[in-house]
């Protein structure tokens, strides 16, 4: 990857543009981005080129302070079987008789995608400022960063978690350093379905303040 991600003009205004319509094609963007399930994704997946302008636009997620909360490891093709072993590492110490089909389930898991990412919640360097849900949205903005540029390239992507990730020997066998914490795994490759479903409306999700009066109202 290049040392340096390249900014844009910052001078640019999208909102004067005549020639296109920058709203509505992020709006087209975002609204026709869904989620495919890890083994809905196929190879090819994305260039070290193309992963290295997700990452980029993952890191232009706000952030307080700058602190950049989160990272990425990325879990190589040769790796898979070793973090396979450690999904049933972490299965038998939930359960130490796993069923036949919860341990298949469980391996199979490092075998699906082309491209598979740990995304990493940071703590520390600890900011007054900047407690840990806002840490979390930052990563949150990063990772739909990421994966609209996916989208926007051909590819689908899913975020998946698991009980397995909150696991200490989860924690040490990627040796995760005190105040980090394993958020979520990142699939990213070629989608073989893509199911849609119906997404809110804004009056289902924005409503006007009503400041309160009488016996609830703080002097
Ligand atoms: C941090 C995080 C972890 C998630 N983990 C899982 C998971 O383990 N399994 C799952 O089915 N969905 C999980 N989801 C939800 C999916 O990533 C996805 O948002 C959901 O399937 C809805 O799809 P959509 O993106 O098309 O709306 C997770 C979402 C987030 C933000």
């Amino acid at each position: 990857m290049t040392e340096q991600a390249t900014a844009p003009d910052a001078s640019t205004n999208f909102r004067g543009s005549t020639e296109d319509d920058w709203a509505a094609l992020a709006s087209a963007l975002i609204q026709t981005r869904f989620s495919v399930a890890p083994r809905l994704l196929q190879a090819p997946g994305p260039t070290p080129a193309e992963l290295q302008q997700m990452v980029e636009a993952a890191g232009t997620a706000p952030d307080h302070h700058d602190l950049r909360p989160w990272r990425l490891v990325c879990i190589a093709d040769d790796q898979r079987d070793a973090l396979s072993d450690l999904f049933e590492a972490c299965l038998r110490e939930r359960e130490p008789q796993p069923r036949a089909d919860h341990l298949a389930r469980a391996r199979a898991k490092a075998h699906h995608a082309p491209t598979l990412l740990l995304a990493i919640l940071r703590h520390e360097p600890a900011d007054e400022d900047v407690p840990a849900p806002e840490r979390a949205a930052t990563l949150g903005a990063a990772m739909m960063n990421l994966m609209l540029v996916a989208h926007a390239m051909g590819y689908g992507a899913m975020l998946s978690g698991g009980r397995s990730l909150r696991s200490p020997r989860f924690a040490r066998a990627f040796g995760l350093a005190p105040g980090e914490q394993p958020l979520c795994f990142v699939s990213i490759g070629t989608p073989q379905e893509i199911q849609r479903r119906p997404r809110p409306s804004a009056h289902e999700l924005l409503t006007q303040w009503q400041p309160a009066s009488g016996r609830n109202a703080d002097p």
